[in-house]
């Protein structure tokens, strides 16, 4: 096997926290040898947690064969395995870290437990080339405005009940549209959306720096039911209230912090409109706009190698008798040592 940077120390990562199973290797320098996604597609409806961990169980050994033989590093090579200790659904986050902790075993290197949300952030100032920015993660499970302050990633605003990806997918599901090849149900209703240009009124909820989507869901569902309106129309009406309402709260989180970027991740961040939304509110605010590719703004391995190399590198690492998963936990709760401010 041909050996890449022989000298380098690398680390590698693994991502479960829900319905993708991820390996990203990263070397100590930030370079990326490898991102093999492994994502698992319910048959029909969400998320079911014990299919997906089935679908980890089942992937797991060949996905981080896959990621070892892109990378071309001997597995001796890593000095580290990191892996998503939450927040997430148990029975995903339990498989990631069983064949974390075998591996970390296996190689006799230390295992790092790594936070995913703080890890969307770590990636996104990794390849996006913010520093210290206003974030805005967006994806099925999570919906947070935050900032670092004071030693950590201070959450603004975030969601009271349902997340913003959870939203745009129920809705779709809702009213019959299906996820089409490499197009997920945001990316089918963004579609849709662009042909709409009647905007129908929806409940714009945001209480102080929080928000909610759930009466805003059902209405527009209701609204479908009622067949007044073309689904186009329904579709548009539905990103320009919700993305206005996540705009508004970035927006504040950034003239409160006077930070001077804006960072944009998770599996939404692929949406045209909502970046030039965002884009819009960054210029007059005078900061500037960055968006995580799709390929490390949706749930990878690489973002969670990224981070467990800077937690390693401040003696972040957890025993394996005590890497137990955190279902819940916050991002807020997490010391980010490393981040200069
Ligand atoms: P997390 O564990 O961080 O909550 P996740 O499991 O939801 O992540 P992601 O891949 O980060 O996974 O995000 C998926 C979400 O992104 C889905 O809700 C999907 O519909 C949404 N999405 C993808 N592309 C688009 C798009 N172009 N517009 C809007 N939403 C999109
Ligand atoms: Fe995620």
């Amino acid at each position: 096997m041909p050996v890449h940077h022989s000298a380098a120390s690398y680390c590698l990562g693994i991502e479960s926290t829900a319905d993708d199973f991820s390996v990203g290797i990263l070397s100590f320098d930030g370079e990326v040898l490898a991102n093999v996604i492994s994502a698992h597609v319910p048959e029909k409806g969400g998320i079911h947690p014990r299919e997906a961990a089935r679908h980890h169980a089942e992937v797991a050994g060949k996905t981080v064969e896959d990621a070892l033989q892109k990378a071309k590093i001997e597995p001796r090579r890593i000095q580290a395995v990191a892996f998503s200790q939450g927040p997430g659904m148990g029975p995903c986050l339990r498989t990631g870290a069983t064949a974390a902790r075998a591996l970390a075993a296996y190689l006799q290197v230390p295992l790092v437990g790594v936070n995913h949300c703080v890890a969307h952030i770590e990636i996104g100032r990794l390849v996006a080339g913010a520093g210290d920015p206003v974030t805005l993660y967006v994806s099925g499970g999570n919906t947070i405005v935050s900032a670092f302050e004071a030693g950590r990633y201070r959450v603004f605003g975030e969601t009271l009940d349902i997340a913003v990806g959870n939203c745009l997918d129920v809705f779709a599901r809702e009213v019959g549209l299906h996820p089409e090849e490499r197009m997920p149900l945001g990316a089918v209703v963004e579609k849709m959306a662009g042909e709409g240009q009647n905007y129908v009124s929806l409940p714009y909820t945001v209480k102080g720096m929080d928000l909610s989507f759930s009466g805003l869901l059902t209405a527009a569902i209701q609204l479908f039911q009622e067949e007044e309106h073309r689904l186009e129309d329904l579709c548009f009406s539905l990103q320009e209230t919700v993305f206005s309402m996540l705009t508004e709260v970035t927006e504040r989180a950034l003239a409160h912090t006077e930070k001077t970027e804006v960072l944009l991740t998770g599996g939404v961040a692929a949406n045209e409109r909502l970046q030039s939304m965002l884009n819009q509110i960054a210029d007059e605010h005078n900061a500037r706009f960055c968006v995580v590719p799709k390929e490390y703004a949706l749930d990878n391995g690489a973002m969670i190698a990224w981070t467990g190399i800077l937690a390693y590198q401040h003696d972040m690492t957890v025993p394996i008798e005590k890497s137990f998963v955190k279902l819940k936990w916050r991002l807020d709760d997490v010391c980010v040592p490393w981040h200069g401010g």
